[in-house]
């Protein structure tokens, strides 16, 4: 049997007054002695649900039923706060909190007598925040999602989380819809306790933890509010228990065979642009190399095959139905496109886990030859606006392709007039401005919204067009910035340019006016401005403004924090790899 390392606090016999003191304040809530020093597995509920975090609130209920399932299969449970992340609340932005929320819990699974952890996730950031932190502590850990909400609804229609806001702003904006129906009809999708029910970052990111073989297979799509959420719950509890004897750590799960596996799965899935952020992010914290052209490389040439909003149709209860995770990874094991025998928290593969899950429903999770696209994938972009960024092609919609992609001599590639707002507040500002002269043949651009610019970066890239474009009927324009864009947008925007302007990048020398040329066959977008204007303009280029920080956690993001590109991490901590086999116990 491994010895525990919780015993190195609580059964020390030789030294038993630091025992003491470790022991003492913990008997007062119902456990004895004897169950603390009888080598029964100490498991910690990392609970990321509070009253300021609706789309996780309801781990608060779930962590009962996690604690029945450690007691039944002979652990210990001690649950504990995690700082809070809550997507659509937080000011400036949550992002910011991703990197907070990591420190923090590392600081706890390290510092405290922990043998095992039930990372809780849900809403978008904390999925990303807890297994980072499991990466890096590196004692066994496995993930209980909360689960979507139930499919919203409004006049019978389907009404999903954030892709109603961006498609009743539109209304909203065209005067089709009053201030109360906007509010009505938002506030239809989301009708019950649970994250984001469209394939936004949320269900995304909790599906990829499930692909990544760090949560029990099926885990992601069961609705917050189903019984089998409860049951999931129970059983993910009882599972812990047995990985911590059997010292199933993350490294043994995270590997880079795990992390192609969810790249391609993102494809199929239809998942957000923040995947590629967040999976390199935990990638790096794992010691894996994962570069953002991967993405591309394994990722773009997979068909999608979920039709959930924003990309296609249905919701998170669909989802479930028609077979979850394991269902799309059957389709994919089919066709050979996953290491089959990448290992999960179940101490088997993935292969084993889920051979023979058949979809239920061919409408919501297609068959691999029978696609809703084929080749779905992110692509990177490079050029002289920056190094790289990256387009979600999965919802390039017949309107786009038809309006800037149909050019017979080269019909991958557009150009147009660059307007250029420095921030969100810019844009809000000046975007109905009428001397900017905004026609269908611009491109919007938005700068100072990347790691360092906004701070966190900011969800702001799919930029509406000005209303008198709405009113025409012209809904979208081509859009690209240093910020991230809404999972549960379906824009085609060019998004996490890196570097960003902040850091010297290449939009940072942009000018409102200016002709851009995007490539997408070529993978190029550049300013057309001849080498030496460039050099002079690099050279001459104004240092880019940046707001100041509102809080010393802004200030000290900003001097660690890295770019997009490379998961947004504070670079410094991706050298504390598997921490207790390299530095010890504390
Ligand atoms: Fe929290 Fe979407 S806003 S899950
Ligand atoms: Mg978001």
């Amino acid at each position: 049997m491994v010895r525990l390392r919780s015993s190195l606090w609580f059964d020390d016999p030789s030294n038993p007054g630091m025992t003491a003191l470790y022991l003492e304040r913990y008997l007062n809530f119902g456990m004895t002695r004897k169950e603390l020093q009888s080598g029964r597995p100490i498991i910690g509920i990392a609970q990321t649900g509070s009253d300021l975090a609706p789309c996780n609130r309801h781990h608060l209920e779930l962590a009962h039923r996690v604690r029945d399932g450690i007691r039944e299969a002979g652990g210990v449970a001690f649950e504990f706060p995690v700082h809070t992340i809550q997507e659509t609340g937080k000011r400036p932005t949550a992002a910011l909190d991703r990197n907070l929320a990591y420190l923090g819990l590392v600081e706890v699974l390290y510092g405290y007598p922990l043998d095992g952890v039930v990372l809780t996730t849900g809403c978008d950031k904390t999925t990303p925040a807890v297994l980072m932190a499991a990466a890096t502590v590196n004692i066994p850990a496995i993930v209980l999602s909360g689960g979507p909400m139930n499919n919203g609804w409004w006049k019978g229609r389907r009404t999903g989380s954030g892709t109603i806001v961006w498609e009743a702003r539109l209304k909203h904006a065209a005067g089709e819809i009053s201030y109360d129906e906007f509010m009505d009809i938002v506030a239809s999708s989301a009708p019950s306790v649970g994250h984001c029910n469209t394939m936004g970052t949320a269900l995304t990111m909790n599906s990829l933890a499930e692909v990544l073989g760090m949560s029990l297979p099926g885990c992601a799509a069961i609705p917050a509010t189903y019984r089998e959420r409860g049951q999931m719950a129970f059983d993910t509890g009882k599972r812990i228990v047995d990985m911590v004897r059997e010292n199933l750590k993350p490294s043994d799960i995270l590997t880079r065979a795990a992390f192609e596996n969810a790249i391609v799965a993102n494809t199929a899935i239809g998942g957000s642009s923040n995947a590629a952020v967040h999976i390199n992010a935990i990638a790096r914290h794992a010691g894996i190399s994962l570069d953002i052209i991967d993405w591309e490389r394994l990722g773009y040439d997979v068909p999608l095959l979920v039709d959930l909003q924003p990309a296609g149709r249905f919701l998170g209860e669909e989802f479930y139905r028609a077979g979850g995770v394991p269902a799309v990874l059957n389709e994919l094991l089919g066709a050979e496109k996953l290491h089959a025998d990448a290992r999960t928290v179940t101490g088997t593969t993935v292969g084993e886990n889920c051979k023979g899950r058949v979809s239920e429903d061919r409408e919501v999770i297609r068959a691999f030859e029978n696609p809703i696209m084929p080749s779905a994938g992110f692509i990177v972009l490079r050029g002289n606006l920056f190094d790289s960024a990256i387009m979600k092609t999965s919802v390039i919609s017949q309107e786009f392709r038809s309006r800037y992609l149909s050019d017979q001599d080269d019909p991958d590639a557009f150009e147009g007039r660059a307007i250029v707002f420095e921030g969100p507040e810019d844009y809000h500002h000046s975007i109905n401005d009428p001397s900017l002269n905004i026609d269908m043949h611009c491109i919007l651009f938005i700068r100072g919204t990347g790691p360092i610019g906004y701070p966190g970066s900011a969800e702001v890239v799919n930029m509406q067009p000005p209303d008198t474009l709405i009113r025409q009927g012209i809904t979208s324009l081509p859009c690209i910035g240093d910020g991230r864009q809404s999972g549960t947008s379906g824009s085609p925007s060019i998004l996490h340019a890196s570097p960003e302007a902040a850091a010297g990048g290449g939009l940072a020398v942009l000018r409102t006016g200016d002709r851009v040329r995007i490539d997408l066959g070529r993978r190029t977008a550049n300013i057309l401005i001849s080498e030496e204007e460039l050099r002079s303009r690099r050279e001459n280029a104004p240092i880019p403004q940046i707001k100041p920080s509102q809080t010393p956690w802004q200030e000290l993001y900003r001097r660690t924090v890295g770019q997009l590109e490379t998961g947004a991490c504070a670079d410094f901590a991706t050298d504390y790899i598997d921490i207790i086999a390299r530095h010890g116990e504390p």
